[in-house]
């Protein structure tokens, strides 16, 4: 069992398998880098698999693959289906934009994947246009619809931001209640990669372009997930709101981060970061395993995003799998 200097077990693993993206949302990665990882920097499906079996072995019983965007690495389904016949009861799901899933998603259901977070900012094209970089509604919603009929349990995600899309927050609630999907808003994170000008709304906010259209009530928040629940009374529909600002999940966190290159990160605001690339490359998993012992007791308590600036992490989403 993994468990931290403050007590908390360490069951759930994010990997990022790629920090390449085929969108460039406002809130993540609206220009191409500079440069990206070259592709040779990328752990490979082996050497990850040999990690992640390790992994395992010390107690992650959650795996999330994410990126940038992790459908954009070929064979993802024979990696998955690694995972899984492994650790058959691995809960193993993964975020992705959804852009390429409608082609994809009985190959991932099939190889053992079994829950999806889809990205959904807007219902209208162009808005989705705006917020993605390029024209990519009708494909997120063909993926999001193949997805459903492959049987994946299907979350959606919506970062609602002023004067964009946050006319729409009721809308997508609609959407997703009308497929029985739960949704998450999340509160937009500030962060150095972003647009400059974009501005994110406030939870409270949030709730109550909802109240306009619904009355809700509280459930909380379940196990160490990040989402707060809300109710629309007199119906089952369940949504979530994420509000990262707040540090009163960092009590229960349970996850550890690995980049594409590599690199474990024991919180998303957290600059400091260990490497089991080489250790994994020459075949030495007790040192790769010693690295995740060492970083996890690095795992600070609260992140450390409130602390004076917005900026405090340079470190982008896209590396990093949000
Ligand atoms: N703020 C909030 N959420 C973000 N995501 C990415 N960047 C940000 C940000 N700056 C979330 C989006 C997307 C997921 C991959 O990560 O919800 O769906
Ligand atoms: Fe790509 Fe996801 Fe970042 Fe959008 S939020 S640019 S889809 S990695």
């Amino acid at each position: 069992m993994l468990i931290d200097q403050y007590g908390r077990k360490v069951d759930y693993l994010r990997i990022s398998l790629t920090e390449r993206c085929n969108f460039r949302c406002q809130y993540c990665m609206p220009e191409k880098p500079f440069s990206w990882v070259p592709k040779e920097n990328l752990l490979d499906f082996e050497d990850l698999f040999k990690f992640v079996k390790a992994a395992i072995d010390e107690g992650i019983t959650k795996i999330r693959l994410t990126g940038g965007e992790p459908t954009l690495r070929a064979d993802l389904d024979s990696f998955i289906k690694m995972i899984c016949d492994y650790k058959p009861d691995i809960d193993l799901a993964m975020t992705t934009n959804g852009y390429l899933l409608k082609d994809i998603a009985h190959r991932l259901k099939d190889a053992g994947l079994k829950r999806l977070n889809v990205s959904l900012d807007s219902l209208n094209p162009k808005t989705a246009a705006i917020i993605a970089g390029k024209d990519v509604l009708d494909n997120v919603l063909a993926g999001i619809e193949a997805a459903l009929d492959a049987g994946l349990k299907v979350k959606i995600n919506m970062v609602p931001l002023k004067g964009v899309n946050e006319h729409e927050i009721c809308d997508i609630l609609d959407f997703c209640k009308e497929r029985k999907i739960q949704v998450r808003f999340i509160e937009y994170m500030e962060n150095v990669h972003a647009h400059s000008e974009l501005k994110g709304m406030h939870g409270k906010e949030i709730l109550n372009r909802i109240k306009q259209r619904y009355d809700i009530e509280k459930i909380g928040r379940q196990g160490s997930s990040p989402a707060f629940l809300y109710r629309i009374k007199g119906e089952e529909y369940i949504f979530g709101l994420i509000d990262p600002h707040k540090h009163d999940f960092c009590e229960s966190c349970n996850r550890i981060r690995l980049t594409a290159e590599g690199y474990l990160i024991p919180c998303l605001y957290f600059d400091e970061a260990m490497s089991i690339k080489d250790a994994v490359k020459e075949g030495d998993i007790d040192r790769a395993v010693v690295i995740l012992k060492e970083v996890l007791s690095n795992k600070p308590k609260e992140n450390r995003w409130n602390e004076g600036d917005s900026e405090a992490s340079s470190r982008a989403f896209y590396e990093t799998g949000g």
